[in-house]
């Protein structure tokens, strides 16, 4: 039996674009997210467009702790083996750090942190053959964001380990964390994309992209790619700049947005 790929997050934009690529790749697929019918209509999709194609789901809070264990019990119960993992799951709260309640702060925390470091684990731990584990990071991880401060700390946190990682596991597995741009997956940020004129344009790219560009980044076994002409070339002029004019920068940028989830 063909080790499974396991993507969390499945049931978001750019999950969904991960999905359908590495569907049209024949990888058989586990996929996680926390809305159980948006699960179903993802599987019944692949069933439909890659009959012969093994699809498995189960719902998961990556937030949660027992949630967790529960999935993990899940796998152990399914005899199931992984060969890559895709940690496409992902909060996105941005706001000024003192409007935060302590509920949503562990969540973003563990939703984009403690949850891809777990699943890292229980994914390496029933792994066969060469693994790939990709983690979605993001621009938002290169400076720290004044406004986006819990995001742009757990996505740094993501880097580091997954770079940190990846000389523990070298010859065992690619590890590959990714800095996408803007991505055009749900209608908040499509708006937020439109409101950055010019900018916001050059900046982001289609999920589709950010999916395959991301698959054929840890396949080649890159550490840490940004993703998008305009962002990498963003990264390496402004490397010289003061850290605290880029801060200035993006305060005033980004107090102006408020974003929410749950
Ligand atoms: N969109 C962008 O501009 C952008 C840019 C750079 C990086 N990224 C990163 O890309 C990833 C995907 O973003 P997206 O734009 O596709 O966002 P999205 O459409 O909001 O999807 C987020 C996904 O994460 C899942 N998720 C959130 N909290 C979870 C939890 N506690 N447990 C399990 N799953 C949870 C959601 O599951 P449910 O929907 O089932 O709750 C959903 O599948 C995130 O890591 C994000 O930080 C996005």
């Amino acid at each position: 039996m063909t080790p499974y790929t396991l993507v969390t997050g499945a049931t978001g934009g750019l999950g969904a674009a991960f999905v359908k690529e590495l569907a049209g790749r024949g990888q058989p697929l586990y996929l996680t997210g926390r809305k159980e019918a948006r699960l179903a209509e993802l599987k019944e999709q692949l069933l439909h467009s890659h009959p012969s194609l093994p699809v498995k789901t189960a719902v998961c809070d990556l937030a949660d702790e027992s949630s967790r264990r529960a999935l993990y019990e899940r796998f152990d119960a399914e005899h199931i083996k992984f060969s890559r993992l895709v940690y496409a799951a992902g909060a996105d709260i941005q706001k000024p750090f003192e409007e935060y309640t302590e509920e949503k702060l562990t969540f973003q925390a563990r939703a984009n942190f403690e949850g891809a470091v777990s699943v890292a684990r229980a994914v390496l731990a029933r792994g066969e053959g060469k693994l790939e584990l990709l983690f979605i990071g993001s621009v938002s991880g290169i400076y720290p964001m004044p406004y986006f401060a819990l995001y742009s700390a757990a996505k740094k946190a993501l880097w580091q380990f997954a770079a940190a990682l990846r000389v523990e596991l070298k010859g065992r597995a690619n590890v590959t964390c990714v800095q996408p741009g803007a991505i055009p997956t749900r209608e908040d940020v499509k708006e937020n994309i439109r409101s950055q004129g010019l900018w916001g344009k050059l900046a982001a790219l289609p999920p589709e992209a950010v999916a395959r560009k991301s698959l054929d980044a840890v396949a080649r076994g890159k550490r840490s790619p940004v993703l998008g002409f305009w962002n990498k070339l963003m990264r390496i002029t402004t490397a010289l700049l003061p850290l605290s004019w880029k801060m200035m920068f993006i305060a005033k940028k980004w107090s102006k947005t408020r974003k929410d989830a749950f």
